[in-house]
């Protein structure tokens, strides 16, 4: 990022009011002196936030793969992209040079291409942290596709319905997945899947596991033995800035998933400056983040971003407690890791076992560490500091979305004086503001509110796929001509800002967005229950865990509701994932209701919570002597 990389507190101020007065020449400056394009954009930004329109680096030609890719050839070609370790210690690990990296996507593509894969077609891929994901995405890329990557723990309707939504042609998948000690068949859950759509023409299958698997004549083939016959050579497709890259499903309070649409050129200057400022890569960098790809955060920070930068990147198939406690922390004294990345939701769990497994690693390699996803606690915060930054490296504590693109506020390391659990301040470019519920905005300092931001920037999604209504209702209409983020926000005495969480019906359970909606629809479908509500409620480990209040047609024995329990939880594994399982069930004979029929979340919170004290007013409830009976027989 040659002129834009942020060196001391004073110039990262005048960097960042410099983005504020005048954000297109701020970001003509990125793209232009960082990046290799086919053609130059005649307009750098275009909005309109009433219309939810946006657009960057108009007319601009490009491929991200070429800034990937094909220009550290010259320059690093031998050096390591990728650092492949599998889930079993015993197996190799595998160093994947740009050079042989741009040899398979080139062959991936090609075969892409012979499948009758076109520009603008859909691919969705379901695969573990395998180095085929990263090739296969990269593939898309290069060949115009796009990809939309399901996170390799969604249940076969989930993935169904997200095929279905994007109307892919093709679906890429493996035989298996090693988990830990576990075998999963991705495969059976692929075919299941299909059932259900009309739209996919092939799949691919990966070996990985060698399960076996069934494979439908005409429809499904090996993309070893493809890949083995097609020719190394392909001719990048030159895209436009807003062609469309990738659809990623994430979770919303009502309805189903939402396709987050990110087009090529902005995501790539964004997520290319971030990287760079926020890990302070230097070339000679072993980087790490432990999130999987199918979620945004390993998109931007394990694949695209470190690739754009020349970075080398650990891609790790397995869990942190597999064999043992302490893998995560043999893998960063094994790699010489220097940058760590990982969720709150790991630290707590690591923080659980004994220090020792921690304390006994070389862990003298590590610069930077990193966390994102959920707000990150006090005690976790010190942990990480403590015992794997050892007190000598700034933690960048992260706060972005799926529909972000990239980080927005964040401590820049060596730079921002950080402070425990505050994501302190916003990147340059990054606006943001609170807002009261009033849609008034709160200015000055040691206040609280909606999460806003004034200005877009180059990562923000475009739409949602097929459905820019919904997009422009869901993040551009509750605060008019700015951009809701569905987070509250608290801003210190000195402008850090802190995020509290969601103000809406998303719960971060262990660092994944789930609506409770959806989850409340898949209950209702079972035939014992009539009506249900689901919270969440603060867990040690996960951050949130969810409960739910469920109403049945008819109260049955104790023993028959146990099973019932069960049930619903099987219900909501099959319908989603075993993420979104409830940790607590409650049967209750009525819900509390407003007199417009709305229930009042409010009051099931601090049930959950354990919060009994005061419910605040109740009076303008239809049944206010429904919140007695729940709050007694509360779990
Ligand atoms: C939450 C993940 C507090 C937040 C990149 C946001 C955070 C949602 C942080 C997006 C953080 C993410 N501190 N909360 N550092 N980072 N969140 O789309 O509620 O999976 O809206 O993107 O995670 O989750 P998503």
């Amino acid at each position: 990022m040659r002129n834009y990389i942020i060196e001391d507190l004073p110039h990262y101020y005048e960097q960042y009011k410099k983005s504020i007065k005048n954000p297109k020449k701020f970001w003509d400056g990125i793209a232009d002196k960082n990046f290799v394009w086919y053609q130059r954009w005649n307009k750098v930004v275009k909005y309109d936030m009433d219309k939810a329109k946006i657009t960057w680096f108009k007319n601009a030609k490009l491929n991200i793969t070429k800034n990937c890719l094909d220009r550290h050839l010259s320059i690093r070609g031998e050096k390591t992209a990728i650092i492949w370790e599998p889930n079993d210690p015993q197996e190799k690990s595998q160093h994947i040079s740009y050079s042989e990296l741009y040899r398979r996507v080139n062959k991936t593509a090609n075969v892409l291409k012979e499948m009758g894969i076109k520009k603008g077609d859909r691919v969705c891929i379901y695969l573990p942290m395998i180095p085929e994901l990263a090739v296969v995405m990269l593939a898309c890329a290069k060949l115009g596709a796009v990809h939309s990557v399901i996170f390799a723990g969604f249940s076969a309707a989930a993935v169904a319905s997200r095929v279905n939504d994007c109307g892919a042609k093709m679906m890429i998948t493996s035989d298996g997945s090693y988990r830990g000690s576990k075998i999963l068949d991705l495969k059976s859950i692929i075919d299941e899947a299909l059932e259900q759509c009309q739209t996919v023409e092939h799949v691919l299958v990966v070996k990985r596991t060698d399960n076996k698997v069934n494979m439908q004549e005409g429809r499904d083939f090996w993309m070893e033995g493809l890949f083995e016959k097609t020719s190394a050579d392909f001719v990048t497709q030159i895209m436009d800035a807003e062609d469309p890259l990738f659809i990623l499903y994430t979770s919303g309070s009502t309805g189903k998933p939402k396709g987050m649409l990110h087009t090529c050129a902005g995501y790539m200057v964004y997520t290319g400056y971030t990287f760079k400022n926020v890990f302070n890569y230097q070339e000679n960098d072993v980087y790490w983040c432990t999130a999987d790809i199918g979620w945004i955060t390993g998109h931007s920070y394990i694949l695209y971003g470190p690739l754009i930068n020349g970075a080398t990147t650990v891609i790790f198939e397995g869990i942190p407690t597999y064999p043992e406690p302490d893998r995560f922390w043999e893998i960063i004294e094994k790699h010489k890791v220097t940058q760590f990345y990982t969720a709150p939701t790991a630290i707590r769990s690591l923080a659980k076992e004994s220090a020792d497994w921690v304390d006994k690693h070389d862990l003298s390699s590590l610069r930077v560490i990193g966390s994102v996803g959920e707000p990150i606690n006090d005690e976790a915060w010190h942990w990480f500091n403590d015992h794997v930054g050892r007190k000598k490296c700034p933690i960048v504590d992260t706060w972005w979305q799926t529909e972000t693109g990239g980080i927005m506020i964040s401590p820049i390391p060596f730079v921002t004086p950080t402070k425990p659990t505050y994501a302190t301040l916003p990147l340059p470019g990054v606006q943001p503001v609170l807002m009261d519920d009033k849609r008034n905005e709160i200015t000055g300092n040691q206040v609280t509110g909606n999460l806003c931001i004034r200005f877009p920037w180059p990562g923000i999604a475009r739409t949602i796929w097929g459905d820019h209504q919904r997009y422009k209702e869901t993040y551009f209409t509750a605060f008019p001509g700015k951009y809701f983020t569905g987070d509250g926000a608290l801003r210190d005495e000195v402008g850090y800002y802190r995020i509290t969480g969601r103000v809406d019906d998303v719960v971060i359970v262990s660092g994944h967005n789930l609506g409770t909606a959806p989850i409340e629809d898949s209950i209702n479908e079972h035939p014992a229950v009539a009506e249900s509500a689901i919270v969440g409620f603060p867990h040690d480990i996960k951050g949130s865990a969810l409960y739910g209040f469920v109403i049945l047609k008819e109260s049955g024995e104790s023993r028959q509701k146990e099973n019932l329990k069960k049930e619903i939880n099987q219900l909501i594994s099959d319908q989603i994932g075993p993420i979104a399982k409830l940790d607590k069930i409650q049967f209750v004979s009525g819900l509390p209701k407003t007199r417009s029929g709305k229930i009042m979340r409010r009051i099931l919170r601090k049930i959950a919570e354990g919060d009994l004290s005061n419910f605040g007013d109740i009076s303008t409830l239809l049944n206010p002597e429904i919140v007695e009976e729940i709050k007694i027989e509360r779990i």
